[in-house]
């Protein structure tokens, strides 16, 4: 579904490479955990995953079409139809309420607004989190906010569903929640999931763990 092959990537030519050699391969329904201290790259790395960051060398294929050498427009578009993120802090927009948060990536895509609410709405009842979706975002709980986050990723049935430390602001019993909710339905609907975590977790619900050290992916 997604391979990445010797990716190199640095902010600033002359700086230090950030990514420096790193591949990645996942096929559809398989997760994949990559673990790495704070600074070693994992956001970046799940930015090149998606085609936000084009790489210096290597390149990212999905289903055998290289993204990162596709033109800008055709890339945003992929990547809004084919790719789910999930942030760290859920990144919601506090004006709007849960139900137009998550159908807001439907209407980016086109859709319009009666039929995106319905699929949102379908979504938030799959994650068990119906009862929020006339709620703002301020007045729901972190967890909660970080639920409805996932919902709004995996709204548009996203083919790789990508997540940033989805439980690094939240503590255990919530986390275990976050889990559920980010690998289950990824699971059940053939997505690949590739999710960058500090939380075992997180790691132990995965089938695969790849550690980022000195720039490169390895085995754990
Ligand atoms: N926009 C940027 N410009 C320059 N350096 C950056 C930028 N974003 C991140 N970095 C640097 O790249 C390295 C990796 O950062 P990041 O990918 O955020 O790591 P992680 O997500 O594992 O904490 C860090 O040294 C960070 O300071
Ligand atoms: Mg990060």
């Amino acid at each position: 579904m997604l391979r990445a092959t010797d990716l190199r990537f640095r902010y600033q030519e002359g700086g230090p490479w950030i990514v420096d050699g790193a591949s990645l391969g996942v096929d559809a329904g398989e997760t994949v955990a990559i673990m790495g201290p704070s600074g070693s790259g994992k956001t970046t790395l799940l930015h090149l995953l998606c085609g936000l960051l084009a790489p210096a060398e290597g390149e990212v294929l999905l289903a055998g079409e290289p993204i990162s050498r596709m033109p800008d427009g055709k890339r945003s578009r992929i990547r809004l139809e084919r790719f789910g993120f999930v942030f760290q802090f859920g990144e919601l927009v506090p004006e709007l309420t849960v139900l137009e948060n998550v159908a807001l990536p439907l209407m980016l895509a086109g859709s319009p607004r009666g039929r995106a609410e319905e699929r949102a709405r379908a979504q938030l009842e799959l994650l068990e989190i119906g009862r929020y979706a006339g709620r703002r975002v301020g007045e729901i709980s972190g967890g909660e906010a970080q639920r409805v986050a996932i919902a709004r990723a995996l709204v548009h049935e996203p083919h790789i569903v990508l997540a940033d430390e989805p439980t690094g602001a939240l503590d255990h019993d919530t986390s275990e929640l976050v889990v559920g909710a980010l690998v289950d339905p990824a699971v059940r609907r053939g997505a690949a999931l590739v999710v960058a975590t500090h939380d075992s977790l997180v790691a132990d619900a995965t089938d695969r763990v790849l550690i980022l050290t000195d720039g490169i992916l390895k085995q754990r």
